[in-house]
């Protein structure tokens, strides 16, 4: 079956659907194909917090239902050291910003939900995905669906397929310069019913490694436990990690998570990834297909979003006025803020973790760099601007989108 598209988008995690309704809402074409069915998309456990600017896009693009019923605003956050919390009040320090948490599931369940009313094509399933004749005027998109073979041809392919997908590995040898930390750690992560005994996140310093207290709702707690890259899951009973998530997070006021059925747990390696350009002819390469960041600022999600807006508002410019000037400013205008977000989450996972060869100067220093931090309003203000986003780097298609 041969289909033609003005943009091809591979992907359907956050970064694909995102694209594909704003391109949608700006009367733009799109095919999106993903390798994965729609049930494993929605049920993957991910991200869970949401800049300001990213919950003021998904109230733009009119895809915010779900997100004001069930999200929750975070004016605050807690980082804990020496057994304490100190409280970072973000909105007051940012004149009124926040984060929302709101599971990336539902994010894309909603996208998913949006891109069926609005009739475009979005193929789950799909196999043998592949991306060709990217450097002539009309790259393809090759995929087998329910046995049949297809054909996407394209003005440009958004490669929206994560860190594993196809898309970057198709660019030639030598195009892309790749920039790489890997970290001697991973989280393991876990999902339990147990209401959240704290109403904000508590990022934990602990002498046993670094803790992360979240939640996904009301009644979900999220906890994350700092632990070798490549632990198995099997070494740790459900007590295990109960055990040792309350002596990394019980604070000396009596503070910890409340206990209840662990229904998810998964172990995560962390790494810092940054491939530029983010563009190879008429190939575009959009958030973790991009670039990944260690989970530590939260910003992964976010990232893949302010890229998606930067081409989207890209591509209609050159839709609508022929104009490709913006096109051509995509990749050094995302990576100004992929490098901020970078340095801001390598800096939160060096100041938070326990580092395998680290000396006892390291240590003190580190004890110092949390002191500063939770007693300085200057670092305080900076920890929350970056927290709750950066500004975004283009205008949103407002005018547009607004209409
Ligand atoms: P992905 O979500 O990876 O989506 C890519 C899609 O492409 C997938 O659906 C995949 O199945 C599909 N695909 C792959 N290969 C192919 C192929 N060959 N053909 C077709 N389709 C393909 N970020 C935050 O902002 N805040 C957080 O709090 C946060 N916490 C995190 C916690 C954990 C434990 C982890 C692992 C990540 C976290 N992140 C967080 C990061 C965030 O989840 C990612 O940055 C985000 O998913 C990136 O979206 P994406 O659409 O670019 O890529
Ligand atoms: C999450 O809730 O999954 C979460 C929160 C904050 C992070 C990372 C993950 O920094």
């Amino acid at each position: 079956m041969k289909h033609r598209t003005q943009v091809g988008i591979v992907g359907a995690g956050p970064a694909g659907l995102l694209l594909g309704h704003l391109l949608h809402l700006v009367g733009i074409d799109s095919v999106i194909v993903e390798n994965r069915s729609r049930e494993y998309v929605i049920d993957r456990v991910r991200a869970g917090v949401l800049e300001q600017g990213t919950v003021d896009l998904l109230c733009a693009m009119g895809v915010a239902e779900g997100l004001h019923a069930r999200g929750l605003r975070h004016e605050g956050v807690y980082i804990s050291f020496n057994g304490e919390r100190h409280r970072i009040d973000m909105a007051e320090l940012t004149a009124g910003k926040a984060i929302t948490v709101y599971g990336q599931n539902e994010v894309v369940r909603d996208l998913i939900d949006a891109r069926a009313e609005t009739g475009r094509p979005l193929y789950f399933d799909a196999e043998d995905v592949g991306v060709d004749a990217l450097d002539s005027e009309q790259p393809l998109i090759r995929f087998t669906h329910a046995g049949s073979q297809h054909e996407v041809r394209c003005d440009f392919i958004a490669g929206c397929d994560g860190f594993h997908g196809v898309c970057r590995p198709s660019v030639p040898e030598g195009v892309l310069e790749v920039f790489e930390r890997v970290y001697p750690f991973g989280w393991l992560g876990i999902l339990a019913e147990a209401t959240p005994s704290c109403h904000e996140l508590v990022y934990t310093h602990h002498e046993r490694g670094f803790a992360l207290f979240s939640m996904r709702s009301t009644t979900v707690t999220r906890l994350y436990l700092q632990v070798p890259p490549d632990e198995p899951i099997a070494n740790w009973s459900d007590a295990a990690i109960w055990a040792e998530m309350l002596t990394r997070m019980t604070t000396s006021d009596g503070w910890a998570p409340n206990i209840g059925r662990i229904t998810q747990k998964s172990v995560t390696p962390m790494r810092s990834f940054v491939a530029a350009p983010m563009r190879h002819a008429r190939l575009f390469l959009v958030g973790d297909a991009a670039h990944i960041v260690p989970p530590t600022g939260a910003k992964g999600l976010n990232l893949a979003a302010a890229d998606v807006v930067v081409l989207a508002v890209a591509l209609n410019e050159f839709y609508r006025r022929g104009d490709a000037a913006s096109l051509d400013r995509y990749s050094s205008v995302c990576l100004r803020r992929v490098w901020k977000a970078q340095r801001f989450s390598w800096w939160m996972t060096t100041l938070l973790h326990r580092l395998p060869d680290e000396t006892a100067f390291d240590h003190q220093r580190q004890l110092a760099d949390l002191d500063y931090l939770t007693t300085s309003r200057a670092a305080m203000t900076s920890l929350a601007e970056q927290y709750v986003g950066l500004p975004w780097e283009v205008a949103l298609l407002s005018s547009t989108l607004g209409s």
